[in-house]
């Protein structure tokens, strides 16, 4: 897929303000400071469509983004971030249940997970949330340029038995850097195809 035009749309805290639309979005969520938002400009290949930054909790809000007059992408604030206060947790947590349950036309969520890592609790836990919410979903292993490509794969393979103990199919399964503009082509290919089969 080319992507000929990426624009932002809105930013907001209440679903229900968010974009009226029925066309079909996709939801960018994992930890703080995982890569949501350098995964998005590396896609939309925008340097500074997303707002990144080092620090986690840069991205505090629902961010809607129009690719090709034609589907969303949405950036979520991350989670699993230590100095969080407990209220902006629960604010975060309402927030993104809301999202979840009341967004229609939400067709899949990429959760993006730090390949550096050993499993995590924060997670496995927001992958059982997707889980209870019914709502699709598939793994996208960020930031492998940080490693060896064998690390990675052990990374992905302790995630993968984890997610055995609870899950009989495991879902699809993304390797991106956006450092090395790595996984592009596989993301857009598997948008392309679910934007097709959604129109049928
Ligand atoms: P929050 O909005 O705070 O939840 O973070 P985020 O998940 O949107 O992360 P963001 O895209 O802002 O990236 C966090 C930091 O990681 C930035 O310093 C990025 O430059 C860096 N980063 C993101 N993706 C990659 C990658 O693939 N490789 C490398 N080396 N660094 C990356
Ligand atoms: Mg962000």
């Amino acid at each position: 897929m080319i992507i000929k035009d990426a624009q932002f749309i809105s930013s907001n805290t209440q679903v229900d303000k968010c974009p009226q639309t029925n066309l079909p979005e996709y939801a960018f969520i994992g930890r703080s400071n995982v890569g949501k938002s350098s995964l998005i400009n590396m896609l939309t290949n925008r340097n500074k469509l997303a707002k990144t930054s080092s620090f986690p909790g840069k991205t505090q809000l629902i961010n809607h983004f129009l690719i090709n007059e034609s589907w969303y992408l949405v950036d979520l604030p991350g989670y699993g971030w230590a100095k969080v206060s407990k209220d902006s947790r629960e604010k975060w947590g309402k927030m993104i249940r809301a999202y979840m349950r009341l967004r229609t036309n939400l067709i899949c969520v990429f959760v993006l997970i730090d390949s550096r890592h050993e499993p995590q609790a924060s997670d496995l836990e927001f992958i059982e949330l997707l889980g209870a919410l019914e709502v699709p979903f598939v793994l996208v292993f960020t930031k492998t340029d940080k490693q060896s490509a064998v690390k990675t794969d052990q990374n992905i393979a302790a995630f993968s038995r984890k997610m055995r103990e609870t899950w009989e199919e495991l879902p699809q399964i993304f390797k991106t850097s956006s450092a090395e503009k790595a996984g592009r082509d596989e993301i857009l290919d598997f948008i392309d195809a679910t934007n097709k089969q959604v129109s049928e």
